[in-house]
């Protein structure tokens, strides 16, 4: 295997590029889930493939799936996601993406099959922007997704998932079970930017990552009286929206002090004009904890909070799960093996817990799993100023191209 073949980062990053100049720019990543523009940016990834000579295919969730047939059947799957936040960045999900694309092509230039088969997955939905529920296509494609719970969940606009999946394409009846492929699968390896501001403290530009952190996702209502902004005085109003906010700030001081976060990224209020009290507030609610019993403690916390300044206003307060997932450990082996790769590649042996969500977290428990990540500048993620260096991009596309052609060739790691 020569490394003169290894996969180009100036290939990689032209790529991104690309996909940012047609699904994004200045306001940021424009390629929420379900969107034309998340299918523009799939059909720049499927013809990337096709001019590599390679087949794009769309399981039955809608994870495009292009594959490189090795010697044999045993699969290696690199994997990330190309939706994004609404005005997101342009790494996240897309760098894992177009490394993946790199390391096939590299391969494709050695003229050689490598000894495992290995395939790149774009999984569909990874986001949850729009209903709320994250890693939707890698959930369904390990068995793990409620489709009862995910068909009802609406968005902004009072969309169903079920409706606007089906016009997708996308047939809950076919989720039966994991997908077929699983059972080929010996490992999965998905290259991400940090997300946080860790390595561009530690001057580090890449990591070996250890596992994904444990989320539990709610929808908390209050349900006030609506009344008028002038007339009604102060004293006796049944306003949800101040319920909602001291919950807000109750939670970050929760979650300060568990060593979790807590984040109210969403807030709908009925009527949602200048002059009336909230006779409703929806508060979404995002804890995280790297301890599941530490995270279950804050959720538990997080209710009794919810009913006591509720009810201190005279508030009904209702709780509403929207998803959760506890936190998933990797290989140690194949952490070990991407330090390694990060080591030979420029960086150093630095490893670190992952504090955002990641489609590996799904993988994890089914199969051996390990992740890379690269700095991000500022620790800036989920919004356009989401950036890396030129040169931590390339040090992690080599370290990750390294890691997935030292799994790809040795049975011993997987
Ligand atoms: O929410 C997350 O942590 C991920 O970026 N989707
Ligand atoms: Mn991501
Ligand atoms: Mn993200």
């Amino acid at each position: 295997m020569g490394t003169k073949s290894a996969a180009l980062p100036g290939q990689v990053l032209a790529d991104l590029r690309e996909l940012d100049a047609q699904t994004g720019g200045e306001g940021g990543a424009r390629r929420v889930a379900w969107t034309s523009n998340w299918e523009r940016a799939r059909a720049l990834f499927a013809e990337r493939a096709i001019g590599l000579g390679l087949t794009p295919e769309r399981d039955r969730a809608g994870n495009i799936w292009v594959e490189l047939r090795g010697e044999s059947d045993s699969l290696l799957v690199l994997g990330s996601h190309l939706d994004s936040v609404p005005s997101g960045g342009w790494l996240d999900g897309a760098l894992g993406v177009w490394a993946g694309l790199g390391v096939l092509e590299g391969f494709l230039r050695d003229r050689r099959r490598p000894q495992r088969s290995v395939a790149v997955v774009d999984w569909a939905d990874e986001e949850g922007a729009r209903f709320g529920r994250s890693l939707y296509g890698s959930s369904a494609f390990v068995g793990a997704l409620e489709v009862d719970e995910l068909a009802g969940l609406l968005d902004r606009d009072g969309q169903s998932a079920a409706e606007v999946l089906g016009a997708a394409g996308i047939s809950f009846d076919s989720f039966e079970g994991a997908d077929p492929r699983l059972e080929r699968i010996a490992a999965y390896l998905e290259l991400h930017i940090e997300q946080g501001p860790i390595l561009a403290e530690a001057r580090e530009p890449v990591a070996s990552v250890t596992g994904t952190v444990g989320i539990s996702r709610d929808c908390i209502s209050f349900e006030g009286q609506s009344a008028h902004a002038g007339p009604t005085p102060m004293e006796g109003r049944a306003d949800a929206f101040l319920a909602a906010a001291e919950v807000a700030v109750a939670l970050e001081e929760l979650a300060r002090r568990s060593g979790g976060r807590a984040t109210n990224g969403r807030l709908d209020l009925e009527p949602g004009i200048p002059t009336a009290t909230a006779g409703r507030a929806d508060l979404f609610t995002d804890l995280r904890h790297e301890d599941a019993e530490a995270l279950e403690q804050m959720h538990v916390e997080a209710g009794r909070i919810a009913e006591a300044k509720a009810s201190s206003r005279g508030i009904e307060v209702t709780k509403r799960k929207i998803w959760s997932i506890e936190p998933r450990a990797f290989d140690p082996r194949l952490v070990e093996a991407a330090r390694e790769a990060c080591v030979s590649s420029g960086g150093s042996d630095f490893t670190m817990p992952s504090g955002a969500l990641h489609d590996a977290g799904e993988l994890a428990p089914l199969v051996p799993t390990a992740m890379i990540f690269c700095a991000s500048q500022r620790g800036l993620s989920h919004c356009p100023e989401e950036d890396s260096t030129e040169e931590d991009l390339e040090c992690a596309i080599r370290a990750f191209d390294r890691l997935a052609r030292t799994v790809a060739e040795r049975s011993d790691l997987s």
